[in-house]
């Protein structure tokens, strides 16, 4: 029973298919020729993620990962002394607040909303994000409590202040609905390595297009010039588009593998997903409901179930889930379940029944 999806989501076998047939056949039928046909799979990457998301597939840059795509779009911004913080919400993916932190030296400052706060809380948002915000990093949705961010409030609070917004999809990406047109979004950054199956070191940045050519990165390479074959050592122009922030020779095989992963995750479509997921994230939730230190209202929440069992049903719970085999994780006091596309009914009846047990 694989319920670890907000971790690595399982190997689709298009994924498996994809990495073999357009990277490693053409490396090793071509050699250095294959080039062309590998760089034909990053379009096709970002086509296929721009497609999942309603987006041009041109707006969006291969990264590593978030951290890095993070690092990479604030340091492209003028740092300006009078506006120069950096806010989030302290449960955002701790590696978004050491990036923040790390960019003290490029003149930026690092603010939080206290944990106590909740991330749904406008009126904070609206208290903290001022004249001096620089840039406001949204998280989706939070991967220790599962929390589902009010992104398009958030975002409109930050334009208010002329502050740009950063929204993190990683936990979200292939089992919410991601709508960057409606949030309004300056930068989108995710990665495919958890819904959307793809495995770890395909990130991506999404990028607002009109605001393209103000962005100047300083982490560049030939991919990201104009013409990365003019080999003028001499002559930079940045690309006119979201390749700007590519850089050196990039890598392939994260990006082939997770096509087929978008492929197949298109073909299944992430509203099915979603209706999926809800259906048996509500079965298990309110079976477990009883024995939970606090409550959720799950229309306020994303595709995991983020459960703080009281001691002594988290205690046999976890022996239960040990003895079915099952693959969960547990992050403090917290127990983490996600239920894919590829976790049946009956293996959410078989959690339900765990738990009814432990109700008695
Ligand atoms: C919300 C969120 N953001 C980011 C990350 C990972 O960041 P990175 O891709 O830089 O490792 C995670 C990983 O669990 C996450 O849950």
């Amino acid at each position: 029973m694989y319920l670890l999806s907000h971790s690595v989501g399982c190997l689709p076998k298009l994924a498996t298919q994809s990495l073999d047939e357009r990277y490693l056949s053409k490396w090793q039928q071509l050699g250095g020729d294959a080039w062309p046909l590998w760089l034909g799979i990053i379009d096709d990457f970002c086509a296929e993620l721009g497609s999942i998301i309603g987006v041009n597939g041109r707006d969006i840059c291969p990264q590593t990962n978030v951290s890095s795509g993070l690092t990479k779009y604030l340091q492209a911004l003028p740092v300006n002394p009078a506006k120069n913080i950096i806010l989030m919400h302290a449960s955002a993916f701790p590696s978004m607040g050491f990036v923040a932190q790390a960019l003290r030296q490029a003149g930026y400052e690092f603010e939080l909303i206290a944990e106590h706060y909740s991330p749904r809380d406008l009126e904070q948002w609206q208290s903290q994000i001022t004249d001096k915000t620089a840039a406001v990093l949204i998280t989706h949705v939070h991967s220790n409590t599962g929390v589902l961010s009010p992104v398009a409030e958030i975002s409109a609070l930050a334009h208010n202040k002329q502050a740009k917004v950063i929204v993190d999809v990683a936990q979200s990406i292939g089992v919410v609905p991601v709508d960057v047109v409606a949030w309004q979004a300056d930068c989108v950054l995710g990665s495919c390595v958890k819904w959307l199956c793809g495995g770890p070191g395909a990130g991506f940045m999404w990028l607002e297009p009109s605001h393209i050519n103000d962005l100047k990165p300083v982490d560049v390479g030939w991919f990201s010039h104009a013409d990365p074959f003019e080999f003028d050592i001499k002559h930079f122009v940045y690309a006119d588009n979201a390749k700007r922030f590519w850089g050196g020779t990039p890598s392939i095989a994260p990006f082939a593998t997770a096509l087929g992963s978008l492929q197949q995750i298109k073909q299944i479509g992430v509203a099915h997903i979603a209706a999926h997921n809800r259906q048996l994230r509500q079965k298990v939730y309110h079976a477990a409901e009883p024995l939970l230190l606090s409550q959720h209202n799950l229309g306020e929440q994303g595709g995991t179930l983020c459960l703080d069992f009281k001691p002594e049903a988290m205690k046999a719970f976890v022996e239960d889930l040990k003895s079915v085999g099952a693959y969960y994780d547990q992050r403090t006091s917290i127990l983490r379940l996600s239920l894919h596309i590829y976790n049946s009914e009956q293996q959410a009846t078989q959690l339900v029944d765990c738990l009814r047990k432990l109700r008695l």
